[in-house]
C-alpha cells in the first residue's frame, strides 16, 4: 500500500512536485503517464527517499514519514518498504547475476548465504535465466539485464515495487520479455506496483488505474477504459492525441 499526501519537492527554484496526493491499495497496479519533465521520476524517487521532499506525508505498507519531521533511521526503514527498478537496470557490473540478487538479502536482511542463494536460484529458474547465474551483467542483453534487476527486486521481498520506465532503454525487440515478466508478477504475485511508463498499450492492459501527471500535479486518474477512451481533462486529451498520432506512424 502507498499513501502520499501533499507532497512537495523543489530542485533549487524549480518546483517539481506541487502537492501530490496519491493512494495505491495492496495488490493494485497503477501506471503513471505524462509528458517529459513533469516530475514522474521525482515522485517515484521520493517514495523511497532517493530524493528528499520538503513537505508531505509518505506511507509505504504502514510505515509513515512526515517530510518535515523524521530521523535517519526513519528514512532507512522507509527505503526497505519498497524496491525500485530503474530504466538503466543499475546492476553492479563486477558482480555476477547471482551475487547481484543475493546482495541485499545477505547484507540488509541478514539472511544466511545458503538461504539467499537458494531463493535467488529459484527466482532465476522462474524467470528463465538459470543458465546466466554466473554471468556478469555486461555479457547479457538489455532485456536479460532488466529481468535480473527485477529478480533482485523480488529477492528483496518488499510488497511494493516501483518501476521507472523499465523498458525505455531497451531495443524494441527486447521490450516484450520484460513487460511479460512484469505482467506475470502483477497477476500471479499480487505485488503492489507503481509504474512510470510511456508504453500506453502495456499500461492499458496491466493497470488497475492510470494516473496522468502534468507539471508537478496529478491532473486526472481513472480505470484504463475511462482514461484512454473517455478522458475528461483537456490536457489529458491533448496528451493522448499525441500518442494516437504516434501509433499511426
Ligand atoms: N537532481 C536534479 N537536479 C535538478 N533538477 C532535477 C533533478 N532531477 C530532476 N530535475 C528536474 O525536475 C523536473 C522533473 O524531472 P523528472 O525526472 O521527475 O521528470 P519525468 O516526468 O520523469 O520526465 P521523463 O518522462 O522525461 O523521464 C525536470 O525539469 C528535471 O530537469
Ligand atoms: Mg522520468
Amino acid at each position: 500500500m502507498i499513501h502520499i499526501e501533499n507532497l512537495h519537492k523543489k530542485f533549487g527554484e524549480l518546483e517539481v512536485l506541487k502537492g501530490v496526493d496519491l493512494d495505491v491499495q495492496n495488490g493494485e497496479v497503477v501506471s503513471i503517464v505524462g509528458p517529459s519533465g513533469t516530475g514522474k521520476s521525482t515522485l517515484l524517487r521520493c517514495i523511497n527517499y532517493l530524493e528528499r521532499p520538503e513537505k508531505g506525508i509518505i506511507d509505504v505498507d504502514g510505515f509513515r514519514i512526515d517530510a518535515e519531521h523524521h530521523s535517519r533511521k526513519d528514512v532507512y526503514t522507509l527505503r526497505k518498504q519498497s524496491s525500485m527498478i530503474f530504466q538503466n537496470f543499475n546492476l553492479i557490473s563486477n558482480k555476477t547475476v547471482l551475487e547481484n540478487i543475493m546482495l541485499s538479502p545477505v547484507v540488509v536482511q541478514k539472511k544466511s548465504k545458503e538461504e539467499a542463494r537458494a531463493a535467488a536460484e529459484e527466482i532465476l529458474h522462474k524467470i528463465g535465466l538459470s543458465d546466466k547465474i554466473n554471468a556478469k551483467p555486461s555479457t547479457l542483453s538489455g532485456g536479460q539485464q532488466q529481468r535480473v534487476a527485477i529478480a533482485r527486486a523480488i529477492a528483496i521481498g518488499a510488497n511494493v515495487m516501483l518501476f521507472d520506465e523499465p523498458t525505455s532503454a531497451l531495443d524494441p525487440s527486447l521490450v516484450g520479455e520484460v513487460l511479460n515478466l512484469i505482467r506475470d508478477l502483477a497477476q500471479t504475485h499480487q505485488r503492489t506496483m507503481l509504474i512510470v511508463t510511456h508504453e500506453m498499450q502495456f499500461a492499458h492492459t496491466i493497470s488497475d488505474r492510470i494516473v496522468y501527471m502534468d507539471a508537478g500535479v496529478i491532473v486526472e486518474q481513472g480505470s484504463p477504459d475511462e482514461f484512454f477512451n473517455h478522458p475528461k481533462e483537456e490536457k489529458t486529451k491533448q496528451f493522448l492525441k499525441f500518442y494516437h498520432l504516434k501509433d499511426k506512424e
